[in-house]
């Protein structure tokens, strides 16, 4: 039971399932106690919503970096492109309208910090120490790899990193995601945290 979850949350578009929110939930509950959160990868705000909850339970903050123009798999005739989200005057998908309607709408305005930037970008000159950073954005290995290369060395120690849709059969999705996951394992720098569903979680040592 998580505390002020809108009634709706099942109507939000994404891509997260419902053992995997709650487990994002407590995992963001624990880390934002000692700092903000960041997330790469909000498309409408599903999973900014679970982890602005467990920020503003310790007065914290979760950065939603999306660059809101989707990932490969939402553009035009793509397999998960949305028409809804789609800006068809400009050409280009655009989900950063039903973000902030979602954020508003579930009262998470003044927890909740968008960066409407693509994650290479926003990497370039951030200097603020992280308790905790989803990855959740493109899931070519280029993008993949950027995402862990930029931001997982913003984490604090004993900060979380969780990494979406880890598939280690190729026939159940893409393997950029698990490539990272291994990766930051490999390291030496993180300790596991153990699986939900497609969501892996470790902690910086
Ligand atoms: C799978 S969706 C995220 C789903 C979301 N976490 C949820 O709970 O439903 C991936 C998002 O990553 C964003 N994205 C992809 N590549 C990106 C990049 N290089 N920089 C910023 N955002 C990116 C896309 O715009 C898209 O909204």
């Amino acid at each position: 039971m998580i505390p002020d979850l809108p009634a709706d949350i099942d109507t939000i578009k994404g891509f997260l399932a419902e053992d995997e929110a709650q487990a994002l939930y407590q995992h963001a509950l624990q880390a934002s106690a000692l700092g903000p959160v960041l997330e790469i990868g909000s498309y409408c705000g599903k999973s900014t919503i679970y982890l602005g909850l467990a920020c503003r339970a310790n007065n914290s903050t979760v950065f939603a970096l999306d660059h809101h123009r989707g990932s490969e798999e939402h553009q035009l005739g793509e397999f998960f492109h949305d028409p809804a989200l789609y800006d068809a005057g400009e050409g280009i998908m655009d989900s950063f309208r039903e973000f902030r309607r979602n954020i508003r709408r579930a009262g998470l305005d003044e927890v909740v910090v968008p960066v409407v930037a693509g994650s290479e970008a926003a990497a370039r000159h951030w200097q603020t120490p992280l308790a905790m950073v989803f990855i959740d954005g493109g899931h070519s290995l280029a993008a993949a790899l950027t995402d862990y290369r930029c931001w997982s060395a913003h984490l604090m120690r004993g900060g979380v990193l969780a990494i979406h849709d880890l598939f280690d059969d190729a026939h159940k999705g893409g393997q950029a995601p698990y490539a990272i996951y291994r990766l930051a394992q490999a390291s030496g720098l993180f300790e596991n945290l153990g699986q939900v569903n497609s969501l892996g979680f470790l902690r910086r040592l």
